[in-house]
């Protein structure tokens, strides 16, 4: 299996997109993320996967804990930022801290704080699933991602459906 193929093929999947930040002893880090998983409501995990060698990577796994940050449509430029590699993402972007002392990514539409509850090497990726530990979120439109590009997401329209899970 081709890496480029796996790319595209699972770039099929339309995801959001949000910034995965952290606090280890040289500062604040932070990633552009679309790897992000809701697990398990009780107890509550959700689920980022990090690439190996990353530097936020490295500083989440040194301070046992980390925020999402779900960007909202108007955020790309946010997202472009923390994606790109040995930039200092943070530099003069104000800083809002959550309730943790984390800093998270003002105006989003979601902050989910967590405490890391295991860490699992897989591949060239790193697993941490988090316990949550505090959020807050807002109504707003989000940022997606679909074939490497972003894009708006378009609702049908009609009520919000019973949860069927
Ligand atoms: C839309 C989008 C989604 C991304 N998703 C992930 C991801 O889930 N995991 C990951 O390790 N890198 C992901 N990346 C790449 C990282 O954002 C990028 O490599 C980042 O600069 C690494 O952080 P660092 O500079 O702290 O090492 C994504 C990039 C983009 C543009």
């Amino acid at each position: 299996m081709e890496p480029a193929t796996l790319r595209r093929t699972m770039g099929r999947f339309t995801t959001g997109v949000a910034v995965v930040t952290t606090v280890s002893g040289d500062g604040p880090h932070g990633m552009t993320v679309n790897s992000l998983t809701s697990v398990s409501l009780d107890p509550p995990l959700i689920l980022v996967s990090l690439t190996t060698g990353a530097r936020t990577t490295q500083a989440v796994a040194d301070s046992g804990g980390f925020a999402v940050s779900i960007l909202s449509c108007r955020q790309e430029p946010i997202a472009m930022r923390f994606a790109r590699r040995g930039e200092d993402h943070f530099a003069g972007l104000p800083l809002e801290y959550g309730q943790h002392r984390v800093p998270v990514v003002p105006d989003a539409l979601a902050h989910v704080e967590c405490r890391t509850e295991h860490e699992i090497p897989a591949g060239d990726h790193v697993l941490f699933l988090g316990r949550v530990v505090a959020t807050c979120d807002r109504e707003g439109e989000p940022l997606a991602f679909h074939g490497g590009r972003f894009l708006d997401v378009v609702g049908h329209g009609h009520d919000v459906p019973p949860w069927f899970f």
